[in-house]
């Protein structure tokens, strides 16, 4: 194992364990209100400083782009780690156990190492690029769905941009139409990470964030899946506009967007 992906997973096995302690005390737990419908509490911090203590103590050269505390580090090292230290936190709020740690090493912007951690089902989803998709340490694909029949796809609804609602709505119910059933969990993370494992055939969402996406984009990459924007182009970097699956159950994904897309979502 790269030695890289070994101190991200201990990293992220350490925030696994701030976040598995702090489920026992539910009611301690403070929230505060960051944006629209946006949360953190005292744990996603917590679980932050675990993993950037694993890493500095690693890597004390190394630069981070963080959900909560923001760019730390040397800022011009090719190295850059990117954390969310808890994807689903509106999940982990209510007690609902379905919640991922999710951390990304790019090396000069390239995505080299990521790993998914879900300390509830202690399930692991890690990659290194270029030598596949490992859960709990067996190799993963992406399914073998060769259009949208039979399909369960996975989606974030827009609850921070609530303005994308009806054209949301409209995506949904034409896809909606031709797969078997589609699910909406609360982590994206995880959603990516599923997709790697071959329990998801596909999954998209309006306005990710770096944390949310850079770790899973990997693994379903890693895992034979292809990652776009609702265009089919590379634009998901910069809009967090993304669709995955493999090559045909995205394609197809991609037709039943295309009569909705406005301007704003054709990036
Ligand atoms: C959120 C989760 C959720 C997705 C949101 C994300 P957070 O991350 O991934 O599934 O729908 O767009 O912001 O805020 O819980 O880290
Ligand atoms: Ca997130
Ligand atoms: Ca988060």
């Amino acid at each position: 194992m790269h030695p890289m992906l070994n101190i991200a997973i201990r990293a992220a096995r350490s925030a696994g364990k701030v976040i598995m302690h702090a489920t026992e005390q539910l009611d301690k737990v403070e929230v505060q209100q960051k944006g629209t419908n946006d949360l953190v509490t005292t744990v996603d911090n917590d679980a932050e400083q675990a993993i950037i203590e694993v890493i500095k103590k690693a890597y004390p050269d190394h630069g981070f782009i963080c959900e909560e505390s923001g760019e730390l580090g040397n800022r011009s090292s090719e190295y850059q780690w990117i954390v969310d230290p808890l994807d689903g936190t509106t999940n982990f709020i209510k007690g609902i156990p379905h919640f991922a740690v999710s951390i990304a090493l790019q090396v000069n912007g390239k995505t080299e190492q990521a790993v998914v951690f879900d300390p509830i089902r202690d399930e692991l989803f890690t990659a290194t690029r270029g030598q596949g998709c490992q859960f709990n340490s067996y190799r993963t694909r992406v399914t073998k769905a060769k259009d949208l029949k039979g399909t369960v796809i996975a989606t974030g609804f827009p609850f921070k941009v609530k303005h994308y609602k009806e054209t949301y709505l409209a995506i949904f119910s034409d896809m909606f139409d031709d797969t078997a059933d589609m699910r909406r969990a609360g982590s994206a993370a995880l959603d990516l990470a599923h997709v790697a494992a071959g329990r998801l055939d596909g999954f998209w969402e309006i306005g990710l964030k770096p944390w949310d996406t850079a770790a899973g984009e990997l693994l379903v990459k890693e895992a034979g899946g292809i990652v776009t924007d609702f265009t089919g182009g590379h634009g998901y970097v910069a809009s967090g506009n993304i669709v995955v699956g493999n090559p045909k159950v995205v394609k197809a994904m991609l037709s039943k967007m295309r009569p909705h897309l406005t301007p704003a979502l054709s990036r």
